[in-house]
């Protein structure tokens, strides 16, 4: 998605980022402010990070509260916030214990590596193999983006690590091959975000999982996008009926500051033990105070009851935008993580909202991504619609 590609010889950042051409200095719920003043509507929540929209209060008030007290303590001592935050993730999910990191990409690195250790430990045999999917995405470290079904991710980056297969998204028959891979594990996004906004079609998933299930192989689902209501339950897979055996969770679990999880069902968390994983800042005070006052508000108030309510109508007005401009061909997504497939020229569509006040993402050349802030009212979506007619008027 990238705009300014041409990154100065003389920036001291590296060039991994296409970066637009504004800069961002203050933001507040649905909103965001560049350092002219301008004030701009944020349908991307720093890609589905920002789910309890810019700065939201809940979390502000406990980070405050933290700052004042502990910043950082080793994972050798106990962390108070750490434990409220696992039992609140396991409370309501069906996972037994959680790891936390810092990233998404850590998070699934630690679901690869509980994967490989329960195989190995738990089960006795020595299958490593992580069957994945294509189009899927998974983070950017190596093995992670080994396990990325995308070439262009994995391109310069040769050798990959190995103990990956690859096989078509949604496809019943190719689910036949995956006992001959004698796989550990099997890892799938439920809508896959940065491939294109792909919902998995649950009679898929269901096979899926009860091939995991009658075969011992682990099912472990990568909820770092679609996680922390965005698709209007807690978890995607609560729409599916399934219980997975991992859950990796990051981006919306601290609305904006740094923190990843694994959520695991007792039988695969017991792979690990003292000494086989860990990480500096993983669970740190401040990150879990985050978690806390984010994971609680989510599901104390009645914001997944309004993120179906919202999604509902962002939908219809997404359904009139499809029937009066026909370069859009399809909708795609669940509650608030939606595509929009145009005709190739997402960028452009990005571009131009982007001129009009409006923050949107691509998932590809084909796919506007439009990612509200669960707390979005209809006024916002109201103008969210007013601005991309305005964009495809002039199209
Ligand atoms: C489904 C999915 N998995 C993993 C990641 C990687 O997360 P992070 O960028 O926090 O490492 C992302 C990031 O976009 C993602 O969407």
């Amino acid at each position: 998605m990238a705009n300014d590609t041409s990154i100065s010889l003389t920036s001291p950042l590296m060039a991994t980022y296409g970066r637009f051409p504004i800069t961002l200095v203050k933001g507040k719920g649905s909103y965001v402010w560049d350092d002219q003043g301008n004030q701009l509507l944020d349908f991307t929540s720093g890609i589905a990070t920002c789910n309890l929209g810019h700065v939201p209060d809940v979390v502000k008030e406990k980070l405050e509260e933290q700052l004042q007290n502990l910043w950082h303590c080793s994972n050798l001592y106990h962390i108070p916030n750490q434990e409220q935050l696992a039992s609140l993730l396991t409370a309501n999910t069906c996972g037994d214990q959680v790891f936390f990191c810092n990233s998404g990409a850590e998070a699934n690195e630690a679901a690869i590596k509980l994967a490989r250790r329960y195989s190995q430990k738990i089960k006795g045999t020595d299958s490593f193999e992580v069957v994945t999917f294509k189009q899927s995405f998974h983070g950017r470290t190596l093995a992670t983006l080994s396990a990325t079904g995308q070439e262009k991710i994995q391109q310069g980056f040769l050798p990959l690590v190995q103990g990956f297969s690859y096989l078509p998204f949604n496809d019943m028959d190719a689910l036949d091959q995956i006992l001959t891979l004698k796989p550990a594990a099997v890892l799938l996004e439920l809508v896959q975000g940065e491939g294109g906004v792909i919902p998995a079609e649950p009679e898929w998933v269901e096979k899926l999982a009860q091939i995991c299930e009658q075969n011992d192989i682990l099912l472990m689902v990568d909820e770092i996008q679609t996680g922390m209501g965005r698709t209007g339950t807690l978890f995607a897979y609560e729409q599916y009926s399934i219980e997975p055996d991992v859950i990796s969770i990051a981006k919306g679990l601290g609305s904006g500051f740094p923190i990843g999880a694994i959520i695991a069902k007792e039988k695969a968390a017991n792979a690990f033990e003292p000494g086989s994983h860990g990480s500096t800042f993983g669970g740190n005070p401040l990150a879990t105070a985050a978690g806390v006052a984010t994971v609680s508000h989510i599901v104390e108030s009645n914001l997944l009851k309004q993120v179906k309510e919202i999604s509902a109508y962002l939908d219809t007005q997404l359904q009139n935008l499809k029937e009066n401009f026909p370069q859009i061909k399809e909708i795609r997504g669940k509650g608030l993580l939606k595509g929009l497939v145009v005709d190739g020229n997402a960028p452009q569509i990005v571009q131009k909202a982007l001129a009009n006040q409006l923050l949107l993402l691509t998932a590809g050349p084909d796919v506007v991504r439009i990612l509200p802030p669960l707390t979005a009212s209809k006024e916002e979506i109201n103008k969210f619609k007013a601005t991309m007619e305005i964009v495809f008027q002039s199209m």
